[in-house]
């Protein structure tokens, strides 16, 4: 660059720094009179002896003059008067190839305290989701490395998924075996909500060294504020954004979004938002698109994404359940029924869609799977008659066959969590079912 360039830039760097001062606390809000800012910016508080500690917190609101501020960490230490130095921009954090195999913070800083790699680059956890028309549209599959998946619920490159389960079905396992299997150049997982035990059993047990040496793990335990378990999941987003970017195909995995959304209506509520179904405030519901529109293709490269959805008793038309399954292209339904019977993965593929799936593969594979779907559902539709003796063999063709094929189909569906399968093999072992 020339000295005049660099002296242009200079001269139009804005050099102040723009303070405030606290004026009240209640509960999780921070009233500060100034700095002047706008919603989402990150301004710090000067806190401690001296005031030499910073707290760094984000302009959620505005009441009459002064600004409402909510802080990224624990507060204590804060006193009136507090200084509230203002930094006009929303949360950055750093970005490159140096994070794989690292487990971070919502704010982007390594969990076990060291310090970051060098050569990383700043970038903005929020952005637009790509234009729509701009969007190449989903044309290939991506190997997921689960039979079930692979061969009956085909996953598209760029594909965004919502895995639908209540707690203890197996969400965790599903996604560190995907982490493993997949044919994705890198996977970014947003942990969110979890407490830390479940957080150390995942990156351990599920996902392995060698699960996390193709990862970036973002982690927002239970906790921690509602605003981090909130940023957890813009973070991790962004991050799968920066490698979009460069031309790769990534894999994102989110569990689980119903605990963004409880950040969220934890920060309205705090803020003064009218409570609406079961007390989520608007908010929550506008964040969602936000949130999940980003990932999918864009020009560059492509974002595959799993999002995890708790579902109470199965009540798959609890609001957020609705609002994401309205999103995405895609629902999985992780079964307790299944799971009891210990037949893992529990996914229930009758309950299940991949909307994309008939765009993407081949006319024989499609037939296989509809013919496998309806010898399953024709067999659980008699399933009753036949444990209590009252089928008689021979009464319908079609249910025999649904009869003789059901051990062989539930043999397919299960896999073992060591289990790697390429997206080849599972097709053939789908057709070489169905020719029986
Ligand atoms: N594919 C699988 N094979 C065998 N057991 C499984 C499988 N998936 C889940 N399980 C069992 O279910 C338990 C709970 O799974 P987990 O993935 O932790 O559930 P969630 O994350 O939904 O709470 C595991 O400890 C394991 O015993
Ligand atoms: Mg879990």
């Amino acid at each position: 660059m020339k000295a005049a360039d660099l002296i242009g830039q200079i001269k139009q760097i804005d050099s102040y720094k723009r303070y405030g001062r606290v004026k009240r606390v209640v509960g999780l809000m921070i009233e500060s009179q100034g700095p002047e800012s706008s919603i989402g910016d990150v301004c710090f508080i000067h806190v401690g002896h001296n005031q030499k500690r910073k707290i760094q917190a984000e302009v959620v609101g505005f009441k009459e003059e002064n600004i409402i501020l909510m802080p990224y960490t624990s507060v204590n230490d804060i006193s009136p008067g507090s200084l509230v130095e203002g930094s006009s921009k929303p949360l950055e954090i750093k970005v490159g190839s140096g994070l794989i195999g690292n487990v971070i913070d919502s704010l982007g800083n390594p969990l076990d305290g060291s310090s970051l790699p060098r050569g990383l680059s700043a970038v903005f956890t929020e952005q637009d989701p790509p234009n729509p028309l701009t969007r190449p549209p989903i044309s290939e599959p991506i190997q997921v490395g689960v039979k079930m998946i692979d061969s009956l619920l085909t996953v598209g490159n760029g594909q965004r998924v919502g895995i639908f389960a209540g707690s203890g079905v197996g969400k965790s396992t599903l996604l560190g075996m995907v982490a493993r299997n997949t044919k994705a150049d890198l996977n970014v997982i947003a942990l969110i909500g979890e407490r830390g035990r479940e957080v150390r059993e995942f990156i351990e047990r599920d996902l392995g060294p060698e699960g996390l040496s193709r990862s970036i793990v973002v982690v927002a335990t239970s906790d921690q504020p509602a605003l981090m378990r909130i940023k957890g999941a813009f973070t991790a987003t962004a991050i799968a954004e920066y490698f979009r970017d460069k031309g790769l195909n990534v894999m994102l995995m989110m569990d689980s979004v119903t605990r963004v959304a409880m950040a969220q209506r934890e920060v309205g509520l705090a803020i003064g938002e009218p409570p609406t179904t079961k007390g989520y405030t608007p908010s929550v519901f506008a964040i969602l698109p936000k949130l999940l529109e980003r990932t999918g293709t864009n020009m560059n490269g492509s974002i595959t994404a799993f999002y995890t959805v708790l579902v109470d008793g199965d009540d798959m038309n609890e609001p957020i359940a609705d609002a994401v399954r309205g999103i995405l292209d895609g629902h999985f339904v992780l079964d307790r029924a299944l799971a009891n019977k210990g037949q893992y993965p529990a996914l229930n593929v009758l309950k299940s869609v991949s909307r994309v799936m008939n765009q993407i593969v081949t006319d024989e594979h499609r037939k296989s799977a509809e013919k496998l779907r309806d010898l399953l559902s024709t067999y659980m539709n008699s399933e009753d008659l036949i444990n209590i003796g009252a089928y008689k063999r021979g009464s319908s063709k079609q249910i025999d066959e649904a009869i003789r094929l059901y051990p062989e189909i539930i043999n397919f569906m299960k896999q073992e969590t060591s289990e790697s399968v390429s997206i080849q093999d599972s097709m053939n072992e789908l057709y070489r079912l169905i020719a029986d």
